[in-house]
């Protein structure tokens, strides 16, 4: 039985009140806190660099105290020097897209050699393949159901087929990867994705566009529980 995580994407937060936010959502039940890095290059949009992250990085904590996992999410190019960045700056895993480095076998190494967990993340219409020569080095497996960019996009169908391919290549490696979906993901559709093999579920408008995030989170989690 997968254990499922949760990972508000703080793309659809109020950016004016960040640290605020981050606690209300963990509070409301979050696992990891999804940090969308964009830089109007590889993606046509803009979003928070390496000094946001670390700001946050100190109300990413539970009631309890324990440390919250931040889940970075580069849509950058070049992507090392970065990752680099968001390494000191607290991030716990750093996901980048392959076509978006020149040495994706080298970029995974310095992300771990950072003591970072490593992902590497599929668009749309991007094959798995790349895994077949990296696995051993990933801890992560990111399937993109919407075209990278923005937050509040309808969810790709194709990306269920994508996520059962995904699910079989870790299982046969049987090593401790998480696979990730992000985009569209709502309390409709959350349970498909689990059917298709996906245990960490990124959620930003569905989340942070509604009043009570709590209510939100626990209605995903008995989708998931059913
Ligand atoms: C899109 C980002 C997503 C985004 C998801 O490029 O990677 O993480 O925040 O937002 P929703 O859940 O609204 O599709
Ligand atoms: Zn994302």
């Amino acid at each position: 039985m997968a254990t499922y995580r949760i990972a508000p994407s703080i793309l659809s937060a109020d950016f004016a009140r960040l640290g605020d936010e981050v606690r209300s959502v963990i509070d409301a039940g979050a696992d990891w806190i999804h940090f969308d890095v964009m830089d109007n290059h590889y993606v046509p949009n803009l979003t928070m660099g390496p000094m946001v992250c670390q700001a946050i990085r100190r109300h990413a904590v539970k009631a309890d105290g324990s440390s919250v996992p931040i889940d970075v999410h580069l849509m950058v190019e070049p992507v090392d020097a970065l990752a680099q960045a968001f390494a000191k700056a607290g991030a716990d895993l750093i996901s980048f897209h392959p076509a978006a480095t020149r040495h994706v076998d080298r970029t995974l190494q310095l992300i771990r050699g950072e003591g970072c967990k490593a992902g590497l993340v599929f668009n749309p219409a991007t094959p798995l393949d790349v895994l077949d020569w990296v696995l051993d080095k990933t801890d992560l497996v990111l399937v993109m159901s919407v075209n990278p960019g923005f937050g509040g996009q309808t969810f790709i169908d194709s990306a269920l087929r994508k996520l059962e391919q995904a699910r079989k290549r870790i299982d046969a490696s049987g090593r401790d990867i998480r696979l990730e979906v992000d985009g569209g993901i709502k309390v409709d559709n959350i349970r498909a994705a689990a059917d298709a093999g996906c245990d960490t579920f990124v959620a930003g408008s569905a989340i942070f566009g509604e009043k009570d995030y709590r209510k939100v989170i626990d209605a995903m989690r008995s989708q998931l529980a059913g």
